[in-house]
């Protein structure tokens, strides 16, 4: 296999892929396609290397689960773009409502002045959250979303007692990019730009292994475990103000056992520390239920959302009690673009599909399809797949180096550039792993094709080397 096939920038360089030709996948050119390696160079040369990772395919039209470009290919759509498009990319009835609100004379930000279909949506919302949750604080994209609920942790505790701002999160996990977000999240090793990390929050080992069976461990022994060491540090729950958790770990799509997230709910309650569910990636029937939290049973203080709230256009929020969401005075944080009113009207539509096409039971439905065939996969392929962990259609292949037998990103990249060459869409997602995210409107056939199609790449990568 030709070293940088897919490094931190674009191949350029068509390579031979094999012909491919069913209802769902289409692969007639070389990859990247020929016709595209001009506009993938002005690509590189317009934006940032950090910007330039993803498979060379320039997406030219995407409706339902299916993605083409301009040279007739077309792929099976295992990314829904980044775990965001749960009804399906341009589902007529979003497109539909934004085409009307539009028309309307609705493009018009809004700023903090209020409007019907603002007040329409959260409603809406709220009526969906748990009862608790009577407010909405709504942002543009997920990791502000988590920005305002550190941000209101911290007020709460700090109205509590001077000493109340530490805030507990987990290793590995992610919540967004931006600089509180960033420092919840839990990968030190992109940390060393931080000139001042924030000392008080500290992360929590990720309470499982990728590949550990979760049975074999007394998770509560584990966190009170983990509790004590940080109360050895002077870090008492009477100092800890909340609790981040990453619903299911994105990265490989690595769900917490249900005792230890009971566990931490019961500590919370016991010391009145806020459990702030990150459900930007899982919200919106992606795991087979409205909300992953519901999975482990437990009451969320605030849930943090994004992304599947519309499927397309940026919108995100912070559901939550309005004794915490009113913490903050009139304008201490406000954003000019947030509940944009084209983008309430396309979650307004969305929330409707997923209730009209019954998406939660049928994400539920097609997650048992898509793990029985990735548990094959894991069967014929060993030496490459280390795990497939997952609920509903958030799913993820643990990816392995053949030689070595240790978790590789590496491996991972290069059966991603594969599985593409193969007529299945996957994203790079920069660590030793591949996820299996279709869109939850994705054709039983062609998930079941899907997957067998990464077979067919796995096994073109091995012949390969
Ligand atoms: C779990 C989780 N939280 C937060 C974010 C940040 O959301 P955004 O990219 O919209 O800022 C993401 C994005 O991938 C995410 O997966």
């Amino acid at each position: 296999m030709a070293e940088s096939v897919l490094t931190n920038t674009f191949v350029h360089e068509p390579q031979p892929t094999p012909r491919i030709e069913t209802p769902y996948r289409r692969i007639r050119t070389a990859l990247p396609a020929p016709e595209t390696v001009e506009d993938l160079r002005k690509a590189a040369s317009l934006f940032p290397v950090v910007n330039c990772y993803q498979p060379p395919v320039i997406w030219d039209s995407a409706d339902g689960f299916l993605i083409r470009d301009r040279a007739g290919n077309q792929w099976i759509d295992f990314t829904s773009t980044a775990v965001m498009t749960n009804t399906g990319h341009g589902h007529p009835a979003i497109r539909d409502a934004v085409v009307r609100h539009v028309s309307g004379g609705g493009l018009m930000g809004q700023f903090s002045f209020a409007s019907d279909i603002r007040i329409e949506l959260a409603e809406r919302l709220i009526g969906l959250a748990p009862s608790h949750c009577d407010k909405v604080y709504f942002w543009t994209v997920g990791s502000e979303a988590i920005e305002c609920a550190l941000r209101l942790a911290r007020e709460r505790g700090l109205q509590q007692s001077p000493e109340r701002f530490h805030i507990l999160t987990h290793q590995a996990d992610y919540h967004g990019w931006t600089l509180g977000a960033h420092q919840v999240s839990g990968d030190s090793a992109r940390k060393p730009w931080l000139a001042t990390p924030d000392s008080a929050i500290h992360h929590l080992p990720f309470p499982r292994l990728p590949g550990q069976a979760s049975e074999s461990v007394d998770w509560p022994a584990f966190l009170h475990e983990n509790l004590l060491r940080l109360a050895w540090r002077g870090i008492t729950p009477d100092k800890v103000c909340g609790v981040f958790i990453e619903t299911l770990q994105g990265w490989g799509a690595v769900p917490l056992p249900t005792d230890y997230v009971q566990a931490l709910r019961r500590w919370a309650d016991e010391h009145g520390i806020l459990l702030i569910f990150d459900e930007v990636q899982t919200g919106f029937a992606r795991t087979g239920r409205l909300f992953a939290h519901e999975h482990y049973g437990v009451r969320a203080d605030l849930i943090c959302i994004g992304k599947g709230l519309t499927s397309t256009l940026p919108l995100a929020a912070v559901l939550g009690p309005g004794e915490v969401l009113d913490l903050l005075p009139p304008a201490e944080i406000t954003t000019t673009h947030a509940a944009h009113p084209v983008s309430c009207a396309a979650a307004l539509a969305n929330l409707d599909v997923i209730f009209s096409e019954n998406l939660i039971a049928e994400s539920e439905r097609k997650g048992c399809i898509a793990e029985a065939k990735l548990r094959q996969l894991a069967d014929r392929f060993p030496q490459l797949i280390a795990d497939v962990e997952g609920l509903g259609l958030l799913r993820g292949i643990h990816i392995r180096n053949p030689q070595t037998g240790e978790l590789c990103r590496e491996t991972a990249r290069d059966l991603t550039w594969e599985a593409v060459k193969h007529g299945v869409m996957l994203f790079q997602v920069n660590r030793p792993s591949i996820k299996v995210c279709p869109p939850l409107v994705i054709d039983d056939d062609a998930l079941v094709e899907g997957i067998r199609a990464l077979g067919d790449a796995f096994e073109s990568y091995l012949e390969s080397r």
